[in-house]
């Protein structure tokens, strides 16, 4: 059982929690895979969708999640909800809690706001984006993803490379990655290194060459252009030719490396498409266990409320 009402971040996940969920998420897996994709878990419970911040994957694979396990499972987007009239995030939230949903999944461009909205109503809160802070469901993925590819996350070298200093996903990943023990590289411009990025117990790399030999797996990052006041290189096709993964680069790394990519890709920009498309690359299988861990997330959290069970 998680003992938990909400999952806000992974920095305060212990190495057994993140485990129970992603063995949950291992054996709902195949739900997907059923001709009849529904299972009767969360009949009766109620998931809110919340997202201030445009999103294709995590939105969807959220609904769809919920809705595999029989859920009701209501979307809410920046542009139709009451902000726009100028009610405050806490006024927006309470007025859904008056509702009574179990799960308010919600993104947002500003750190720290699913936490406050957790602190004001009593269903669970999942935080599906942070600005710059955290993405807690996509590090569980990235987790599932690289257990599955390799076996064990343990002594795993991972490489991460790109906008280390606007990326909510490297957060999550380095967290996650650590309380599971792997081995990690950060790689990027100096200019999209956070001050004393170390004090994560990551290892700092400034070339992506020196990042991706002897990694096990490399985790390529979009440029959080949406986040940036000013550009942070000279033009995009410079960045791709010192930065850019493409099947020449990879020709350094090791025979069995596995390629991720959180999504969305800028094709020819961080990563080349016979990368992003070719045999190493596990981009796809990332979203399908995206559904998974989003089903163990809200099984977890609303399905087993105390007292059920
Ligand atoms: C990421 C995000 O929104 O933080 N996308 C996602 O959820 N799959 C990464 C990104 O936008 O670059």
């Amino acid at each position: 059982m998680l003992k938990r009402k909400d999952i806000l971040g992974l920095s305060d996940l212990k190495k057994e929690e993140l485990e129970l969920i992603l063995d949950t998420a291992e054996s709902l897996r195949e739900v997907s895979d059923r001709d009849i994709k529904k299972v009767p878990t969360l009949r009766g419970k109620t998931i809110i969708n919340l997202f201030f911040e445009a999103s294709t994957r995590t939105r969807t694979s959220f609904e769809i999640a919920g809705k595999r396990m029989s859920a009701d499972v209501i979307n809410i987007s920046a542009s139709s909800s009451s902000t726009v009239k100028g009610e405050t995030l806490i006024d927006t939230a309470r007025n859904l809690q008056a509702m009574s949903p179990d799960v308010v999944v919600v993104r947002h461009a500003s750190s720290g706001a699913p936490h406050m909205i957790a602190e004001a109503i009593d269903a669970s809160v999942i935080n599906a984006g942070d600005g710059c802070h955290e993405h807690p469901s996509q590090g569980l993925l990235d987790l599932l993803t690289i257990r599955q590819a390799k076996g064990s996350i343990e002594g795993c070298r991972v490489a991460i490379i790109g906008d280390i200093e606007h990326s909510r996903v490297v957060r999550s990943n380095i967290y996650g990655l650590k309380t599971m023990g792997a081995d990690l590289v950060v790689a990027g411009l100096p200019t999209m290194m956070p001050a004393g990025i170390e004090k994560m117990g990551v290892d700092v790399a400034y070339s992506i060459d020196a990042a991706i030999k002897g990694a096990d797996v490399i985790m390529m990052l979009r440029i959080q252009k949406e986040r940036l006041s000013n550009p942070l290189f000279p033009t995009e096709r410079e960045y791709s030719i010192a930065f850019g993964l493409n099947s020449k680069r990879l020709e350094l790394a090791k025979k069995d490396v596995v390629i991720m990519h959180p999504g969305p890709i800028n094709r020819g920009v961080e990563i080349a498409p016979e990368v992003a498309d070719g045999s190493h690359s596990l981009i796809l299988d990332q979203v399908k266990n995206g559904v998974a861990v989003r089903m163990a997330l809200l099984y977890l959290l609303a399905g087993l409320k105390q007292g059920d069970n």
